[in-house]
């Protein structure tokens, strides 16, 4: 971000009243997720990154759950309701309370258009610190249908012309608007308050803004961006594309911070993973939100963590899955089939096979053997089990919890352990095994003829 930006105050206005009926969704359009995140979300973060110390948040009437989540995402989010849906002039003007009290810069942003950057604004910022009072945003699109077309002479921005009001050789113009805007704070409510609503649409088009400010005399300007970076979502379809593009963004910076990832278009990324150097994680693997794997450590294939801390050096699958509150130390090693949730592992320890661990403390070098499961829940409670240092869990074990391993005990494989083990004991409690000598002579001989051929 530009230093100079930071010397001015800046409210960020985000418009959330979008109707959204083409995503066939009972969530509002702005709620739904991309990378872990609700659009809205991720717009509300690029402009906290570019430095907004305000942020107004325009909803449609009754909308509680967008208001929720706006503050969800940002704290101190002011939350403007626009009654009438008339346009994104009129949007903006919902929240004039916020405009009135005269911010240095304002930046107009669209909750359904998630991938713009802080950079970008950040941008648009700076264009203002440099005397423009409005700076839009183009993109040149290889069919612009539908957008608004920027009319422009070298860098200034003349005005902007909505594709229904557009003249044939306006129309064949191929910077698009991508409907973000910058507007100087001083300016602002002036401009607005001049928009009038004669056009095809009949709407208050904040599109009108630049050549408002050029007839008042004031400087615009327009700066560009890729088309990826300002692409809308209308529907599935687009919500799905824009999940693609910021998957790819995700890979990349990870792999640029030092990530081996064997096949990236199969990993799939929360907008907040964090993952060390030196990491690798293999093909097929699913990382929902809340996810820190340290140094070194390894996914192997087609795992699946959430909410989940993976220390330095550990090996997670492959088929793994790692559920909210597991928090594995350095080198712990969880093998295929095995789930684990609520539950800690000391620096390590190894549940290698086919296990469920829930709300369980697992000391540093135990050993959980092949199809242990912690019996975690009675119907009502969750409860919790506890296992020692170094202590050793044979195979298909059931630990029927509240229920403590000591330090060093040792689990004698196929053992219902109700009772708490002591240091240093041996818990055994299965059936005894008795041998009956000759038995399975006598019983195939009397059963051989009876096999159908
Ligand atoms: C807008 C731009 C167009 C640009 C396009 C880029 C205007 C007039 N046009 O057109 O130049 O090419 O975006 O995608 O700005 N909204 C409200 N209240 C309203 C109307 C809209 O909150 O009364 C919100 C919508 O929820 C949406 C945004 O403003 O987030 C844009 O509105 P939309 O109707 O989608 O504008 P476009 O016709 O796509
Ligand atoms: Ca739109």
């Amino acid at each position: 971000m530009p230093d100079d930006n930071t010397a001015r105050s800046c409210l960020a206005i985000v418009l959330a009243a979008g109707e959204g009926t083409r995503m066939k969704s009972a969530l509002p359009k702005v709620l739904h997720r991309i990378a872990g995140r609700s659009m809205l979300g991720h717009v509300l973060s690029a402009v906290h990154d570019a430095g907004a110390t305000h942020v107004g948040v325009v909803i449609g009437p009754d909308r509680d759950d967008v208001a929720i989540e706006a503050q969800a995402a940002m704290s101190g989010a002011e939350i403007f309701v626009q009654r009438e849906r008339l346009g994104t002039a009129h949007a903006v003007l919902a929240a004039s309370a916020a405009l009135g009290r005269g911010h240095n810069d304002v930046i107009v942003a669209f909750a359904d258009t998630p991938l713009v950057t802080a950079a970008t604004f950040a941008r648009l910022r700076a264009a203002l610190g440099e005397g423009a009072a409005v700076v839009g945003l183009g993109f040149e699109a290889p069919d612009p249908t539908g957008y608004g077309r920027m009319i422009v002479a070298g860098d200034t921005l003349e005005g902007i012309v909505e594709h229904k009001d557009a003249t044939e050789a306006q129309r064949r113009i191929t910077l698009c608007n991508a409907g973000l805007l910058a507007i100087s704070g001083r300016y602002a409510l002036d401009i607005l308050s001049r928009i009038g609503d004669a056009n095809a649409q009949k709407e208050f088009y904040l599109t009108d803004a630049p050549a408002i400010a050029r007839a008042m005399g004031l400087v615009t300007r327009v700066l560009t961006a890729p088309e990826s970076e300002v692409q809308g979502v209308n529907d599935r379809v687009q919500l799905a594309a824009a999940e693609a593009a910021m998957q790819s963004r995700l890979r990349t910076a990870a792999m640029r911070a030092g990530v081996t990832m064997l096949d990236p278009s199969s990993v799939f990324l929360s907008h907040d993973t964090k993952l060390g150097r030196d990491v690798i994680v293999e093909p097929q693997v699913f990382f929902g939100p809340k996810v820190i794997v340290e140094d070194g450590a390894v996914i192997h294939a087609c795992s699946h963590l959430e909410g989940a801390r993976v220390g330095a050096g550990a090996s997670v699958g492959p088929f793994a899955r790692l559920r909210p509150g597991t928090d594995l130390g350095a080198k712990v090693k969880v093998g295929n089939f095995v789930e684990i949730k609520a539950t800690t592992l000391g620096k390590g320890a190894k549940v290698s096979h086919l296990t469920y661990l829930g709300d369980a403390a697992v000391g540093a070098e135990a050993n959980i053997g092949a199809g242990t499961i912690t019996c975690n829940y009675d119907g009502y409670a969750k409860n919790r089990t506890v296992i020692g240092d170094g202590a050793f869990i044979g195979s298909n074990s059931s630990l029927v919890a509240p229920v403590t391993v000591a330090t060093g005990g040792y689990v004698g494989s196929g053992t219902v352990v109700t009772k708490d083990v002591p240091s240093g004991a041996l818990a055994v409690g299965r059936a005894r095994q008795t041998n009956i000598e000759g038995w399975a002579d006598a019983f195939h001989a009397r059963n051989r003829d009876r096999k159908k051929t």
